[in-house]
């Protein structure tokens, strides 16, 4: 095939990720299509071992390539990205941008979330920066995109640490795409790169995703896995916001950043009444990719409830639950049932 071949093929495969309502077999016909498509074009050899090795930092982890490579798998929290993005970018053509600067942290081997969406607005409208910190990976993104005749896009590629990273002054971004999150917002960098980049951006710039948030949420015992819905939790709290409201409210308690200091413990009462009819407690992420587009309990990696706690099923007194976000190698949210 040739690069014009490859274009066609991603835009056929990738259509279904468009679609408003979800047809599970034909999006997992899609993403297989989709993700053949991209081995290809990367000729990724996922069977090294440097490729299967996760980079530690200060922040939290980076995945390897071959891991990086799998997510795309994760077939609601592809679709919904692809989607989200798609519409954040034409409500910025609506408002007019005749210019569109998007930075991308943590592309991994293919940009998966964004691909599809290059090949549908026109190249002059978009300016990207792909920032990867895995060297593995950022090979693998410029030989799909040389493979796929894309050298002429306005591609800036930046092989720095996002959680870090100083944006230069003369840029701005309108869109900040990131995806470096595991359920519970444990173990990647997701919050540091986000709040690293939040501090320095403007008001007007959109952060994809827009809003996660960590729930507090109460379960009744014995319910057949395959009979759980989400309506089975009763959320208790969100006890930890990404977003940027939730930023500036950080900002307001103190003068330097947020990843300078350690982020408040949070304390949260649990009424003996609610656990004596639910009584055990998870920790549930909600995931806002972009407005209309987010990804309920369960329907993706990201947004498996994670067990925490068994309260006995006469509780006789309210209980208090501590939570604090910790930004460190091992990022998590620490809970204290006391
Ligand atoms: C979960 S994977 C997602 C890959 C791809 N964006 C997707 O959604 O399919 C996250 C990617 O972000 C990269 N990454 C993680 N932390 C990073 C950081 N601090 N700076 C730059 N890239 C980072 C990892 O190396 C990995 O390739």
């Amino acid at each position: 095939m040739n690069a014009n071949n490859y274009k066609q093929a991603l835009l056929a495969a990738t259509e279904v990720l468009y679609t408003e309502k979800t047809d599970y077999l034909a999006l997992s016909t899609a993403i297989k299509a989709y993700k053949e498509l991209l081995l290809e074009l990367s000729a990724l050899d996922e069977d090294t071992s440097a490729a299967r090795e996760d980079i530690h930092h200060a922040n939290g982890k980076a995945l390897g390539t071959f891991w990086a490579a799998l997510c795309v798998d994760d077939i609601i929290r592809t679709k919904q990205f692809v989607h989200g993005i798609y519409n954040a970018i034409d409500d910025l053509k609506q408002e007019g941008k005749q210019k569109i600067h998007i930075l991308y942290a943590g592309t991994g081997p293919f940009a998966t979330l964004l691909l599809p969406n290059m090949l549908r607005f026109p190249k002059d409208l978009i300016s990207y920066t792909f920032m990867e910190i895995n060297p593995i990976s950022m090979e693998g993104i410029k030989r799909l995109l040389s493979k796929l005749e894309m050298d002429d896009y306005a591609i800036n590629f930046v092989s720095e640490d996002a959680s870090t990273y100083q944006i230069p002054e003369a840029v701005s971004y309108d869109l900040i795409i990131s995806e470096t999150l595991q359920a519970g917002l444990a173990k990647e960098q997701q919050v540091a790169i986000f709040f690293n980049l939040m501090k320095q951006s403007s008001t007007s710039t959109i952060f994809i995703p827009e809003k996660i948030e960590l729930q507090l949420a109460l379960r009744e015992n014995g319910i057949a896995a395959e009979l759980l819905t989400s309506a089975h939790y009763s959320r208790i709290a969100t006890v930890f916001e990404v977003s940027k409201n939730a930023w500036n409210g950080y900002l307001k308690e103190t003068s330097t950043s947020v990843q300078d200091r350690l982020l408040d413990k949070v304390d949260t009462l649990v009424s003996k009444d609610a656990m004596n009819s639910a009584n055990t407690l998870f920790l549930l992420t909600h995931l806002q990719v972009y407005k209309e587009y987010q990804i309920g309990i369960n329907e993706s990696s990201l947004t498996i409830p994670l067990y925490l706690n068994s309260f006995s099923a006469t509780e006789e007194k309210d209980r208090t639950i501590q939570t604090q976000y910790i930004i460190d190698e091992n990022p998590r949210l620490e809970v204290q049932i006391l």
